[in-house]
């Protein structure tokens, strides 16, 4: 398999007809990464120094040796203890800019990037906090990289629907730039029958509206998530690969994954990439997307995934452009931006080089 290495991250693979791709080159779009998994151990340590916060752990080395998970929940463990360390307008500003410099060096284009409210309202730390420094974060590394971002607000799940609602106005209040909602966290048990009040809420807020679903939960989580919460995309949605009806659904109504290969196989969602579900669902016709999720955490950026995939399943830079081509048509972006990179990657697509 594909190593993972993250200071020079691979990017060019041979597909099996010689050419070679250069996989960082390639335009491409984020749809589904949280800024909160974009927080690498080294400024974990600094901004734990910055804040005078102690840490529960001796080193660099004793952290990372915690970054071997059994399921979601145990990474939530460690991704929602990390955050302790983001106080401060100025840690979530450096935080989102951090992280759209390493995109931009990976051929992110345009991100739409989560955050989780009340992971942060729950530790005492303000909306108007949190909201100004990502914002500052996303005006800072645009205008340095070139990318776009835009924000998405998601609810935990594990917490009450009446508290989603109650988040929800709140973002309103403050005039939090987003362009919409999703839903994450603990999701077995955590039916999307729970929030349907405030997925009904964004819709008439014309906000745009995503959700986890199909990651650890069965394909009924997809379903529920299409029929009682409206989404327009579906976050994981790899489980849905056991029921041919709803892959036939996904198919024929267009409707995108936001697939995390990465996520998956260090949460033993599939034990081990070759059994991915990701070569069933496009042969299937679904709209499938490559990203990265809590990339500090999971061992790579976009590129990174991009790269272990087509490595995996020998894509060719013709498939590995479909792939960056339906992130552009998945994402909020407008019409004339996405014919713009579109363009782009039929344009990276001939320097490929035989
Ligand atoms: N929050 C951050 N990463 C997540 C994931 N992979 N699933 C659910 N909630 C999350
Ligand atoms: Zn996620």
């Amino acid at each position: 398999m594909y190593r993972q290495t993250r200071e020079q991250p691979p990017i060019s693979v041979r597909d099996p007809g010689g050419t070679m791709t250069d996989i960082a080159a390639l335009p491409k779009v984020e749809l589904h990464v949280h800024i909160e998994g974009t927080l690498e151990p080294g400024l974990i340590f600094e901004l734990a120094a910055r804040n005078s916060l102690d840490l529960p752990y001796t080193s660099l080395a004793d952290l990372r040796a915690r970054y071997a998970f059994d399921d979601l929940q145990s990474f939530l463990d460690l991704y929602y203890a990390n955050m302790a360390v983001l106080r401060t307008a100025a840690d979530f500003a450096e935080l989102m800019l951090a992280y759209l410099r390493r995109a931009a060096a990976g051929g992110v284009r345009h991100a739409e990037i989560f955050f989780d409210p009340q992971a942060h309202l729950s530790r005492g730390v303000s909306l108007t906090e949190v909201v100004a420094g990502l914002a500052e974060g996303c005006r800072l590394g645009d205008a340095e990289t070139g990318t776009t971002s835009a924000l998405i607000a998601c609810f935990l799940r594990d917490r009450s629907g009446e508290e989603a609602l109650d988040v929800l106005a709140q973002l309103v209040a403050a005039k939090a730039p987003i362009i919409g909602i999703g839903l994450d966290s603990t999701e077995v048990g955590n039916p999307a029958s729970k929030f349907t009040a405030v997925y009904a809420r964004a819709k008439e807020l014309g906000l745009h509206r995503v959700a986890h679903a199909g990651e650890e939960g069965g394909p009924e989580y997809v379903s529920d998530a299409l029929d009682l919460l409206g989404v327009e995309r579906v976050d994981h949605g790899v489980r849905s690969v056991q029921d041919p009806v709803l892959v036939r659904r996904l198919a024929t109504e267009r409707i995108p994954l936001t697939v995390c290969p990465f996520s998956n196989v260090r949460l033993k969602g599939v034990s081990s990439l070759a059994d991915h579900a990701l070569p069933q669902l496009i042969a299937a016709g679904v709209m499938t997307t490559i990203n990265s999720d809590d990339p500090a955490y999971f061992g790579g950026y976009a590129e990174d995934n991009y790269a272990a995939v087509a490595a995996q399943f020998a894509f060719s830079a013709a498939g590995l452009a479909q792939l960056a081509r339906n992130s552009v048509e998945a994402s909020f972006l407008p019409p004339d931006r996405k014919a713009a990179l579109d363009r782009d990657i039929g344009t990276w697509l001939r320097l490929q080089s035989p």
